[in-house]
């Protein structure tokens, strides 16, 4: 990655070290990030990998490339892809973040949540926000319920924006959200994806074969495997 990228993760690597304050890191971010959103060919040598089929994407979205994780587990610095035309899910993050535009127009939608979360699968929501973010322009980011929102290009031509996140409060998945049938579902990232989806199709074969594989997979000790096993014996999911 250029130099100017490089310069930007050491810099938030030293500042947001010790720094547990949200707004504080938010402000810290948005400074340090304004050189990139000058000039976006930082990300050429990076999309060009992609774009060359040696890269593999691990991330929660499909949409969403990882860039860099802090060594300390302080924060990650995402590209996002809005391709025109495409739709993106309602949903949350599980730590505060700061995104900035670099190509392109975002319409972002934000939301509150009028429930009190109480129900696994539900959430009603009501739109409080919709704007637009053109290049250079940054917007901020809560985590969880404080946070809910959707993007997507407001054009007909694929925007960039960088999202720099702190550590998560809430590990393993996002929530996503269908605002119109007040629901809520997980989205996994694809390293747990083909475990999520065996887990919830036993679930709808539920023999004594079935209740075995729960209890080993429960007896792993993986707090995630062991929060799904929970739902699915509470018939929650
Ligand atoms: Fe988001």
């Amino acid at each position: 990655m250029s130099d100017i990228f490089q310069r930007y993760c050491s810099n938030l690597e030293q500042r947001l070290a010790g720094v547990a304050d949200e707004e504080e890191s938010i402000a810290i971010v948005s400074e340090e990030v304004l050189p990139l959103l000058e000039d976006p060919s930082f990300l050429t040598e990076k999309l060009a990998e992609m774009a060359e089929g040696k890269t593999e994407l691990l991330a929660t979205d499909s949409n969403d490339v990882t860039l860099y994780r802090s060594s300390q587990g302080l924060f990650s610095v995402r590209l996002f892809v809005w391709e025109p035309f495409v739709p993106y899910p309602v949903h949350d993050h599980g730590s505060w973040g700061l995104l900035g535009c670099l190509t392109g127009e975002v319409l972002q939608t934000k939301y509150r949540r009028l429930d009190d979360g109480r129900e696994e699968n539900t959430a009603h929501l009501e739109e409080t926000e919709k704007g637009v973010l053109r290049p250079g322009e940054t917007g901020k980011i809560y985590p969880l319920d404080r946070g809910i929102h959707h993007m997507e290009s407001g054009g007909n031509k694929t925007a960039l924006t960088l999202h720099t996140y702190g550590a998560p409060v809430r590990k393993g998945y996002i929530r996503g959200f269908v605002p119109h049938r007040k629901t809520t579902y997980r989205i996994f990232p694809p390293k747990y994806g083909p475990r999520v989806i065996g887990l919830n199709a036993l679930s709808s074969i539920p023999t004594a074969e079935t209740r075995e594989v729960f209890d080993r997979v429960e007896k792993e000790g993986h707090p995630l495997m062991k929060e799904m096993i929970q739902l699915i014996k509470s018939a929650r999911l």
